[in-house]
């Protein structure tokens, strides 16, 4: 089925389009199939991305932004190179690149920020490759469902990732809003990319029992470290020891993720902080609940209702 691409200009979308400072300037499109929302530009690489060539060995972690994405590239990225703490030194984004990236994000407009194309940096990549994406199901590659690499998939409460969608929004584009504003914009479901979130989230979960994929929740990461690292360990195949589980997640812990510049964007999330006047860094609180804790109890309670909405009959276990 060959990809459409709508403009969207929406009163909404372009009140979110003013507010913003980088990327979404340039409008936004919806594509069909998945309804997911993406910068113009990405209509560009789209059908590259689509028929790019899969390894039955590669493994892609797939989330909606800001579900743990970045934890879960290093803990999946050590597992799979025997726990080389040595070679997790080098930078995540190009050890476990961002397939997509390059149609996010402009060039023209990146200043002082690296600009890579992760089409190319995938091909390149030597196998077995790790592999990030924020793609629906339906726009990522097709040989996926037809070679069945193995398919991490990471999801996250809502309300936690709307607090933390939006502080990324102030930081990496520039966003003036309010979190409230930015709320209002994620259940209006055609304005941030990525969108729609539970759309997402439940074409995977319906994917649950398939042999090749994964699901995985942030809360339980949280709450349980050394129990997702074995389960994940045992779903690629790699054994692991009691003292290797500890290592491993001592090293997945916030606070060293936090201050580990491999993975916390540091260096790019400084001249962004520059660029819009802001102090919101990539590894913000790494938290359960912070999403209640500052919205608003009204706004809470529509994300409440909107979610059950969304996700009633699908036996989806988790609003959050
Ligand atoms: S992205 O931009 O979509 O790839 O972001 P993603 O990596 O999916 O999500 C970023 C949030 O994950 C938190 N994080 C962690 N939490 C706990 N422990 C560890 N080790 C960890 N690493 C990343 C990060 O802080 C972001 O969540 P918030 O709530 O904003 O802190």
């Amino acid at each position: 089925m060959s990809l459409k691409f709508e403009k969207i200009k929406t009163p909404l979308s372009e009140q979110f389009r003013l507010a913003s400072r980088r990327m979404y300037p340039n409008g936004t499109v919806r594509v069909t199939p998945s309804e997911c929302v993406l910068p113009t530009r990405y209509q560009e690489f789209a059908n590259k991305i689509k028929n790019l060539e899969v390894r039955e060995d590669d493994v892609w972690i797939v989330t909606y932004p800001k579900c743990g994405t970045t934890w879960t590239q290093e803990m999946v990225w050590l597992l799979m190179n025997n726990l080389d703490f040595d070679g997790a030194k080098s930078l995540l984004f190009e050890r476990s690149p961002f397939v997509e990236w390059i149609g996010i994000c402009y060039p023209e407009e990146e200043g002082d920020l690296p600009y890579e194309d992760t089409i190319e940096l995938t091909e390149q990549l030597p196998s077995p490759r790790c592999i990030k994406s924020h793609l629906p199901k339906e726009l990522l590659p097709d040989q996926l469902w037809t070679k069945k690499p193995k398919i991490i998939y990471v999801t996250r409460g809502c309300k936690d990732v709307i607090a933390s969608y939006f502080s990324h929004h102030r930081v990496c584009n520039g966003y003036t809003g309010t979190l409230e504003e930015f709320a209002e914009a994620f259940l209006e479901e055609d304005i941030v990319f990525w969108d729609p979130f539970w759309k997402h989230i439940l074409d995977f979960w319906k994917l649950r029992n398939e042999p090749n994929i994964l699901i995985n929740t942030f809360e339980e990461m949280k709450k349980d470290l050394p129990g997702v690292i074995r389960k994940t360990a045992a779903f690629l195949g790699k054994d692991i020891t009691d003292e290797q589980v500890s290592q491993l997640a001592k090293h997945l812990d916030f606070s060293n993720m936090k201050n580990n510049t491999s993975v916390n964007y540091g260096e790019y999330v400084k001249i962004l902080q520059e660029r819009f006047s802001v102090d919101n860094p990539f590894m913000r609180k790494g938290e359960i609940g912070s999403g209640k804790k500052e919205l608003s109890p009204e706004m809470i309670a529509r994300i409440d209702k909107w979610s059950q909405e969304h996700i009633k009959g699908s036996e989806y276990p988790f609003v959050g």
